[in-house]
C-alpha cells in the first residue's frame, strides 16, 4: 500500500480547491512544530523538560517547563513564514505580533501549546490543540481580530503525544488522522473521514466536582449512573484522563461524551476550558466527525467571543448524548 504523507494529503486538498497554498504551508509548519514538541516530550527526565517553569500564565495557572517550551516552539516555527497576521496562545496574555522584519499573511493562529499539563510529569498522554481563522480585511493581528465565532475557523487540529504521536486535522472537509513515523520524520495518513459513533455507553467528566454541579448536569449524570434499570436503560462506563486532547481522541475513535460543565463555585466563570484554544477547535473537529458540541444551551461554534481568554462550559461527542444533556439545560431555564 502506498503511504500518503500529510504533505501529499494537503497538496491534494489544495489542488481540489478546498485549501489555499498559504493555509497548506501554515498547517505544514504547525505539524513540524508539533514534531519538535513530540521529540521534547519523549525525552522525559533525560531532557530538561519536566517540572515547573517557576512562572504563571494569564489563566492563573503555574506554568510547567513544557508549557513554555511548546509555546516557544510554535511561535518560532510560525513567525517567519509569511502566512500569519498574528498568533494567540493560552500561555500569553496578548496576541503575538509578527516581528517587523518578516512578511505578514492572511491567517491568525491560536493554540493551546501543551494540553494536559498535570500529566506531563507522570508520562500520561498530553497534546497540542490549534485553530486557524482568517484575519479580517484591514485589521492587524490584535485581540479584536481574533474575536470571531468558531464557525469562522478554516482549520483546526490537535496532536496527541501518547504511545504514538498522532495528528488529527480538519479543514472543514471531514476529519483525517495521521500517525508520526519517527524513522521517516513524517506524518502518515492512517485514518480517513473519521466518524464518531452516534450512540455510546461512555462518559468523561471530573466526578470529584459532583457536589458543585448545577441541576441539569446532576440529573444527566444521575441517569447515566443509574445503569440498566434507570431511564437510559443501559450501563455506562466512565473514563477521565484529564488531558482534553486524550479524552476527546478516545471519543472520536469509539464514541462517548466529554463534559466540563460550569459549576456553582464559579459565578463569574462559565466553565474551566478556554473557548478559543480548546472548545472551538475541538467542537469543529467533533462536528466534522458527525458529533455535536454545546455549552448546554447553544452550539459552541456559534458563541460570539468577547475576550481572547474567555472560558466556556463544554459538552461534546456523540450526538445523542450531547442532545440529551443540552435538552436538560434548556428545559431548566
Ligand atoms: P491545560 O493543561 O492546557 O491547562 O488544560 C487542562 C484542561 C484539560 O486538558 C482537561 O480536560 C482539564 O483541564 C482537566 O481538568 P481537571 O484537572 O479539573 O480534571
Ligand atoms: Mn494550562
Ligand atoms: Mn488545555
Ligand atoms: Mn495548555
Amino acid at each position: 500500500m502506498s503511504r500518503i504523507s500529510l504533505s501529499r494529503h494537503l497538496i491534494t486538498q489544495q489542488h481540489a480547491g478546498t485549501i489555499s497554498a498559504d493555509l497548506r504551508l501554515l498547517i505544514e509548519v504547525v505539524a513540524r512544530a508539533c514534531k519538535a514538541i513530540s521529540h521534547a516530550v519523549s525525552k522525559g527526565a533525560l531532557g530538561d523538560i519536566m517540572g515547573e517553569a517557576g512562572t504563571g500564565n494569564i489563566q492563573g495557572e503555574a506554568q510547567k517547563k513544557l508549557d513554555v517550551i511548546s509555546n516557544e516552539i510554535l511561535l518560532e516555527a510560525n513567525e517567519w513564514g509569511g502566512h500569519l497576521a498574528g498568533m494567540a496562545s493560552e500561555e500569553m496574555e496578548h496576541p503575538y505580533q509578527i516581528p517587523g522584519q518578516y512578511p505578514r499573511g492572511a491567517y491568525l493562529l491560536l493554540f493551546d501549546p501543551l494540553d494536559g499539563s498535570s500529566n506531563i510529569d507522570v508520562n500520561v498522554s498530553i497534546g497540542t490543540i490549534f485553530s486557524v481563522l482568517r484575519c479580517p480585511d484591514g485589521m492587524a493581528g490584535t485581540e479584536e481580530a481574533f474575536l470571531q465565532p468558531g464557525t469562522q475557523q478554516v482549520a483546526a487540529g490537535y496532536t496527541v503525544y501518547g504511545p504514538q504521536t498522532q495528528l488529527i486535522l480538519t479543514t472543514g472537509n471531514g476529519v483525517f488522522g495521521f500517525t508520526l513515523d519517527r524513522e521517516q520524520g513524517s506524518f502518515v495518513l492512517t485514518q480517513e473521514n473519521i466518524q464518531i459513533p452516534t450512540t455510546t455507553k461512555e462518559f468523561a467528566i471530573n466526578m470529584s466536582n459532583q457536589r458543585h454541579w448545577q441541576a441539569p448536569v446532576q440529573r444527566y449524570i444521575g441517569e447515566l449512573l443509574a445503569g440498566k434499570t434507570g431511564v437510559r436503560g443501559k450501563d455506562y462506563n466512565m473514563r477521565w484522563i484529564a488531558s482534553m486532547v486524550a479524552d476527546v481522541h478516545r471519543i472520536l475513535n469509539r464514541g462517548g461524551i466529554f463534559m466540563y460543565p460550569r459549576d456553582n463555585r464559579e459565578a463569574d466563570k462559565p466553565g474551566k476550558l478556554r473557548l478559543m484554544y480548546e472548545a472551538n477547535p475541538m467542537s469543529f473537529i467533533v462536528e466534522q466527525a458527525g458529533g455535536a458540541a454545546t455549552n448546554g444551551y447553544q452550539r459552541i461554534l456559534e458563541i460570539q467571543p468577547e475576550k481572547l481568554h474567555q472560558r466556556v462550559a463544554v459538552f461534546l461527542g456523540s450526538k445523542e448524548e450531547v442532545a440529551q444533556v443540552t435538552q436538560y439545560h434548556q428545559t431548566d431555564l
